[in-house]
């Protein structure tokens, strides 16, 4: 049996109190929707149609990338007439498997088992055991157990709000039953609005639901509202930990570590407090990042070592460099192995070669610095004419001293060496002394000027 499955997200969020449509607030910097369509694509779904209206152009802008069929429900009407406006693509002899938009963190395995009951029946519900289940639809049963229906909270008498089972609202039902049990449903209700869960009661009158209660109450948890989008981020962070450090890394707090993106990591890695991780960031064995440090689409080589509140994006830094404090690694950032980038130091798209050393207080951009370089405090490579960027190439075991501009295109040979305080504009011959300097003049007896003198 094809399985289509059918993602409601045309509601609103009032309480959110946002103009973001409320499937679009993210978790770990994505949408929530775009959580909940990596799971259902784990399924290998036939089909996968995304019921939207409010926002609706947001929505299918921001998920773009993702092959699934929109859905227009102009006018909420309730979850089941959202269903419904999914209907007409899902064939009968389909298993269908209804997912909310607002639901994160919900796992492929979880729906797997929703679907693994649809062989014994023509219904199977997610239902968890609330401590406060206040809100959610109530799992009606028999005595002896057997699911008759839900009630709506705002439909429950007093006696069945003390129930503590409560309806996550995913389901997995045979298309053809779900669209003829649809056409049944009516808006005679405390809300007015054409319940989807009215379809379980009219399913357990044929005597074919079944019911599988969640283990974990987060990953079928909604969010209606900022707190409760926070409190699922940080369910989602706990949970990057804990594979991290499954993986051999180790966390100085695992609940001051923010991962946003995807990351590979080896053994014995060690990561400070406070760390954030964007994009694809790769750790080999035994690297090391200091507190405050965000690391965004980087390789680092075995046995780096990041100091305190560095920044780094879009850079490859070779085995056993030491970056830091302090210092910004912008793309397009190729360091050797074993180079050291010191504190308030900038690279951009620069190549610095094996074992060389900028330690203080430099720019380097556009820059191809060979191995064995020491570059000193304060040395800038001006990149920019105000039109256009040129490059700096430094040769081989070149040391520039303290305070230098290199005006780039400029070429400095390999072996050579610039005086401290020099403004180089012309190419500098390998192995050779540049200086550019004014000469230093002395006056004695000078009287300093004083106030009011
Ligand atoms: C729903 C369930 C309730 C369950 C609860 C779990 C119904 C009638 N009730 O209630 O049993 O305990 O979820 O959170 O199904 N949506 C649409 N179009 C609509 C209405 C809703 O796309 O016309 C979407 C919303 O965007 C949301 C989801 O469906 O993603 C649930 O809607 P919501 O209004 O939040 O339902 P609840 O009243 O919370
Ligand atoms: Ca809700």
């Amino acid at each position: 049996m094809p399985l289509h499955i059918v993602i409601l997200a045309a509601g609103q969020g009032t309480r959110m109190r946002s103009s973001l449509p409320k499937v679009l607030h993210p978790i770990a910097a994505r949408p929530m929707l775009a959580h909940v369509l990596d799971a259902a694509f784990a399924l290998s779904p036939e089909q996968v149609h995304v019921v939207i209206g409010h926002g609706a152009d947001a929505v299918r802008t921001q998920l773009a990338a993702y092959p699934v069929a929109w859905v227009s429900q102009d006018r909420q009407l309730g979850t089941g007439h959202a269903v419904q406006q999914a209907m007409p693509g899902i064939p009968d002899d389909a298993r269908v498997l209804i997912l909310y938009g607002d639901v994160p963190l919900i796992r492929a395995a979880t729906c797997q088992q929703l679907l693994d009951r649809l062989q014994q029946a023509d219904l199977a519900l997610l239902s968890v055991e609330l401590a406060e289940p206040r809100g959610y639809g109530r799992i009606l049963r028999t005595a002896d157990g057997q699911v008759v229906g839900i009630r709506e909270d705002k439909d429950c008498t007093p006696e069945q709000r003390r129930i503590r089972e409560g309806n996550t609202g995913l389901m997995a039902a045979r298309a053809g039953a779900l669209r003829a049990w649809l056409a049944c449903v009516s808006c005679n209700n405390a809300q007015g609005e054409y319940y989807l869960t009215d379809v379980v009661g009219m399913a357990a009158g044929a005597g074919r639901v079944e019911a599988v209660i969640a283990v974990d109450e987060h990953e079928v948890a909604g969010v209606n509202s900022r707190a409760q989008l926070a409190a699922l981020e940080r369910v989602y962070q706990a949970h990057q930990a804990r594979v991290l450090m499954d993986e051999g890394v180790s966390l100085a707090d695992p609940a001051r570590l923010d991962v946003r993106g995807r990351v590979i990591a080896a053994r014995d890695v060690f990561i400070d407090v406070n760390v954030l991780l964007e994009g694809e960031v790769v750790l080999a064995p035994n690297v090391r990042i200091g507190a405050g440090c965000v690391l965004k689409d980087v390789v680092l080589s075995e046995g780096v070592e990041i100091r305190p509140h560095s920044i780094l994006e879009g850079a490859t830094i070779g085995a056993g460099c030491m970056i830091g404090p302090f210092a910004r690694i912008r793309p397009g950032t190729l360091l050797a192995e074993h180079t050291h980038i010191g504190n308030y130091v900038e690279v951009k798209a620069s190549q610095i070669g094996a074992g060389s050393k900028v330690n203080h207080l430099s720019y380097i951009g556009d820059s191809e610095i060979g191995a064995g370089c020491n570059i000193g405090a304060g040395t800038i490579t001006c990149n920019y004419d105000g039109a256009n960027k040129h490059k700096t190439v430094i040769g081989d075991d070149v040391f520039v001293g303290s305070d230098t501009q290199l005006v780039a295109p400029v070429t400095v040979g390999a072996g050579a060496t610039i005086g401290a305080g020099s403004t180089i504009t012309k190419d500098v011959a390998a192995n050779t002394l540049a200086l550019s300097r004014s000469p230093q003049i002395q006056r004695s007896g000078w009287k300093r000027p004083r106030k009011g003198g």
